[in-house]
């Protein structure tokens, strides 16, 4: 098997990580919502996935991902992987210096004011739309390394 495919190989299965971690954060803010004596608790866990499992998983994405542009003779310049990888750069933004900082802020704001505080809801309001923004990106992406689109040239 060439090293291209090995790459992929490991590109489709940080997707797999990535992508199926994110995806159970509404399932945890649901449940942790019908039973607010567990939120606390919940709250921490979805921090621990997002530091330990996806994020890292995001990272070897970036990195196999450039390594099959060099191996596989592809270049940055092709207008799906410069859309995709724009993307893929406001995405870790947003996670990065939007929703990560909303999760740490609901947890602080569960502590010092409990789940009916104004602080709690609006960090809990902000996270909800940014983890949503952020999967629809996923998406987009993912659509664009599936389908390879010319989109232009
Ligand atoms: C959220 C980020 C990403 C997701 C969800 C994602 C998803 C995927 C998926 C599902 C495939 C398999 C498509 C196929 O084989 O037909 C793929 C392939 C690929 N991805 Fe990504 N990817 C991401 C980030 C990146 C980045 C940042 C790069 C480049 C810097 C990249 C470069 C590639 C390349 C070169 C392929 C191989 C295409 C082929 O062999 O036909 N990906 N990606």
């Amino acid at each position: 098997m060439s090293s291209y495919l090995i790459l992929k190989y490991i590109h489709v299965l940080a997707v797999i990580v990535a992508v199926g971690t994110n995806a159970t954060y509404g399932v945890w803010m649901a449940l942790g919502a019908r039973q607010p004596d567990s939120l606390r608790a919940i709250l921490s866990g979805v921090g621990f996935l997002d530091n330990r499992i996806a994020n890292p998983a995001y990272g070897l994405l970036l990195i196999t991902g450039l390594a099959m542009l060099y191996a596989g003779h592809l270049f940055v310049s092709t207008p799906w992987i410069a859309t995709a990888l724009g993307l893929y750069v406001v995405a870790m933004a947003l996670g990065a210096r939007g929703a990560t900082p909303a999760l740490r802020t609901q947890l602080q704001a569960l502590e010092s004011g409990g789940l009916q505080s104004e602080r709690y809801q609006r960090a809990a309001a902000r996270g909800r739309t940014l983890g949503v923004i952020f999967m629809v990106l996923v998406l987009v992406i993912t659509f664009l390394m599936v389908a390879k689109p010319a989109l232009w040239g």
